[in-house]
């Protein structure tokens, strides 16, 4: 029997090692991101088509390389960054494994032009499966270009895996905007098909973040600075009322590498507590440096994961600096610091604020904006737990019993979750308001109206939202709402990653009223509205629309509309609070009864509570 053990072909093991490097277009901008940084360029600039599925790349003002080392980096496991197994627990580089680029030769075609400082002509090379096509001399400025196209070319079953160019492109932003942090002193770019999207000029960590985050978070930054033998920790973490419903803008660099790491986020979240309401997410970005030596970056082949020597120093030491950093802005000083030991004899954690340094801030503006009505501490009860506190009001007498209060088709009131939202059944016996009987309006949140078999509390904004999310519904599934054109087009400019999104969004946006077109860099002119949107009122409703799109909970079970849909539809109800007359509450109970699901918000919670005569007779104890 011959041997049947043989080596595999190159380009074929490189392309097999790719699949661990380059699992998407983001993944390729990432390595060539980083390469531009480790090369100590100040300008670089990444073009994209297609979502990068045709074309990547990078031109950045590096080192460049020499016509040898040009040839030889698409080689695996080459590398100039480090030479020994020693070297790689002193790494300062992003780079280490000497992988990237032959991955990327082994899964797309690639154009590489470079030329050092100190060369009259640069080199040209063409890459195709991992083989040279190509190579010959050029004019090139100093600095690299690497182009690479038709990502996955010979790959069709990792071609066909990629998600629409929307989902990919939001992968490419969010590597863009990780390596962009991280640097701030050198100039970034981002061109998607043509379009300058991004321009981000070299500048202070803060002027980065609130370039890239948006202007209104300058003033809503607290800085975090802690320096120490073992660790220095410096960055921005956002007041507690930045806190938004889903975590987006976390950012963590290790050794100004952005990491995942569950453990010291929580470090983070900790030390908000009691500051935020649960299941709320601040901002931050943060920057942990220490010693090389003290983590092994080598444990993921993406190296978004790291592992720390002392894992627990390290989440002490961030939670105590981002206390400290909010206490510093607070008003109670009864935040406590119970922490290791170790870390209580720091300096920056043991120091108590002195009564000079209290005043001191207590008088800066930035300390006035952010104890604004006294709120720092304050937890805003959420309408869940106002729910159960409804629970127990009619759950306890009579639980089980017929003619008890009972929410909306039966159990949906008692147990309102989300996640069955739409599932719900249907009330099996079908409850309908009495036709032009009195509605009263109570406490300017419930309108109380008796129906066929009772009387119920509808609560305005609940109905509100149903209603609109059924016609938002209709309209996308085609009965589109008409735009009634804006007297005075209002132009809208966005932070870029908010217009990219908005660009998104248009054509489904079209469908639900709102004209608008693209206009230059990060602008819109908005030229229509739905009608029911009051004239002058665009800008504010559409940048509301787009922050609440951004956070929306449940952003994974959605598609892109049906997430465009409910964020509507919760932004556009009408608020607990607004007086509401009688034609305006009769349209409401009708509307809402002519929904096809009039019962529960498209989030699951009741519409409306029933209370049925046999229960409120028991309350009356006639029973
Ligand atoms: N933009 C660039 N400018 C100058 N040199 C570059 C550039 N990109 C790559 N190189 C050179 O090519 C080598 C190989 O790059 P490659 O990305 O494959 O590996 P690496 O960065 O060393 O390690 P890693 O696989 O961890 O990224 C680098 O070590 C560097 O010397
Ligand atoms: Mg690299």
């Amino acid at each position: 029997m011959p041997d049947i053990i043989h080596l595999l072909p190159d380009n074929l093991a490189n392309q097999i090692a790719a699949g661990e490097v380059i699992q998407r277009p983001a993944s390729a901008v990432k390595e060539l991101l980083e390469n531009a940084v480790d090369a100590g360029a100040t300008e670089i600039r990444l073009f994209i088509q297609e979502a990068g599925k045709s074309l990547i790349q990078v031109v950045d003002n590096g080192s460049g390389m020499s016509e040898t080392d040009a040839r030889i980096a698409f080689e695996r496991h080459a590398t100039s960054k480090i030479r020994n197994i020693d070297d790689l627990f002193h790494i300062r580089t992003m780079g280490f494994r000497g992988e990237a680029l032959a991955s990327i030769a082994a899964v797309a075609q690639v154009e590489l032009k470079t030329r050092r400082a100190e060369d009259e002509t640069g080199t040209f090379i063409a890459i195709e499966n991992s083989r040279v096509t190509r190579q010959e001399p050029v004019a090139a400025p100093t600095g690299t270009s690497i182009a690479m196209k038709n990502l996955f070319f010979n790959v069709p079953a990792r071609r066909n895996f990629l998600k629409s160019n929307t989902a990919e492109m939001r992968h490419i932003v969010d590597e863009f905007i990780r390596v962009a942090l991280a640097y701030p002193s050198v100039f970034f770019s981002l061109n998607g098909n043509g379009q300058e999207l991004m321009h981000l000029d070299k500048g202070s960590l803060k002027q980065r973040i609130v370039q890239i985050l948006g202007n209104s978070h300058a003033s809503k930054l607290v800085s975090v600075q802690e320096n120490t033998d073992y660790l220095n920790i410096y960055g921005f973490v956002g007041k507690p009322e930045t806190a938004k419903k889903t975590r987006g803008d976390q950012y963590l660099f290790v050794n100004n590498r952005f990491i995942r790491s569950a453990y010291l986020n929580h470090a983070v979240m900790n030390a908000y507590r009691e500051m935020i309401p649960a299941e709320s997410f601040p901002l931050y970005v943060m920057f942990i440096d220490l010693d090389p030596s003290q983590v092994d970056v080598n444990v993921h082949p993406t190296k978004q994961e790291i592992k720390f020597e002392d894992e627990k120093i390290v989440y002490a030491f961030v939670q105590a600096a981002v206390k400290h950093s909010l206490a510093q802005f607070s008003i109670t000083p009864t935040l406590d610091f119970d922490l290791d030991p170790s870390i209580q004899r720091l300096d920056a954690v043991s120091k108590p604020v002195s009564e000079e340094k209290k005043a001191a801030v207590a008088s800066s503006s930035l300390y006035q904006t952010f104890t604004q009505k006294n709120q720092a501490h304050f937890i805003e009860p959420t309408n869940k737990s106002e729910l159960r506190h409804w629970k127990d009001f009619y759950e306890a007498p009579a639980a089980g019993a017929t003619g008890q209060p009972v929410g909306p088709s039966g159990s949906a009131a008692t147990q309102p979750s989300a996640a069955s939202g739409e599932q719900q059944p249907a009330p099996p016996v079908k409850i309908q308001p009495i036709e032009n009987a009195p509605l009263q309006q109570l406490l300017n949140t419930y309108i109380v109206t008796p129906t066929n078999r009772s009387f119920i509390l509808v609560h305005q904004q609940a109905a509100h939202e149903r209603i609109l999310y059924e016609r938002y519904a209709a309209a996308a599934a085609g009965k589109t709402i008409p735009s009634q054109k804006s007297l005075f087009p209002v132009t809208l400019t966005l932070s870029a990653p908010d217009a990219i999104m908005l660009s998104e969004l248009l054509p489904d946006l079209l469908l639900l009223g709102y004209t608008i077109e693209p206009f230059g860099k990060d602008s819109f002119i908005v030229q229509g509205t739905p009608a029911d949107t009051g004239q002058g009122e665009e800008r504010s409703v559409l940048e509301n629309l787009l922050e609440q799109y951004k956070h929306f909970t449940s952003e994974i079970r959605f598609s892109k509309r049906e997430k465009l849909i409910r964020t509507m539809a919760r932004q556009q109800a009408v608020r607990p609070g607004n007086v509401l007359g009688e034609k305006e509450m009769r349209t409401l109970v009708d509307e809402l009864f002519a929904c096809q699901q009039p019962n529960i918000t498209p989030g699951g919670d009741p519409t409306y509570i029933e209370f049925k005569k046999d229960y409120v007779e028991k309350l009356f104890g006639r029973y």
